[in-house]
């Protein structure tokens, strides 16, 4: 399985981002954990991080991958536009946040991708994205 790892908006600076909320982790050392598990299983993980909404709904739309997980980061609370692209992938989709967005600010209590992702995992730490990956490994 080809499994495509986004992350929108910001999640470039993990480690460095507000560490008391997203960790000291970066986007490549969670990136290098996902691509280390997923080969033990024999799958392969291709990345992607943008600040720029076209960027990533062009990366979806390529449609050279099995299945998506992905961390939209504040699209999660808007973008209608990320929301049709995934629902259009026609393939399995995993949402991660890091943090717990129900816990935090009323505006992140929306999220419009819902019914989109066939799981989420949400509030777990940067060990999110990993039980994303085994959750579709064990979902195939
Ligand atoms: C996030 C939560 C979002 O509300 C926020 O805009 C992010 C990161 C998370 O991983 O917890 O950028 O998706």
């Amino acid at each position: 399985m080809k499994i495509l790892v986004l992350n929108g908006p910001n999640l470039g600076r993990l480690g460095q981002r507000q560490p008391a909320i997203y960790g000291h982790t970066t986007l490549p050392e969670i990136v290098g954990a996902l691509r280390e598990r997923a080969a033990v299983h024999g799958h392969e993980i291709l990345d992607l991080q943008t600040n720029h909404e076209g960027v990533l709904i062009d990366r979806i739309e390529r449609r050279d991958y099995d299945a998506i997980i992905i961390n939209p980061g504040a699209w999660t609370h808007y973008s209608y536009a990320i929301r049709d692209a995934l629902a259009a992938s026609d393939v399995r989709v995993v949402e991660v946040h890091i943090s717990d967005v129900s816990a935090r600010e009323d505006f992140r209590q929306v999220n419009v991708l819902e019914g989109i992702p066939a799981h989420s995992v949400i509030g777990k730490g940067w060990v999110g994205y990993l039980d994303a990956l085994d959750w579709l490994i064990a979902a195939r």
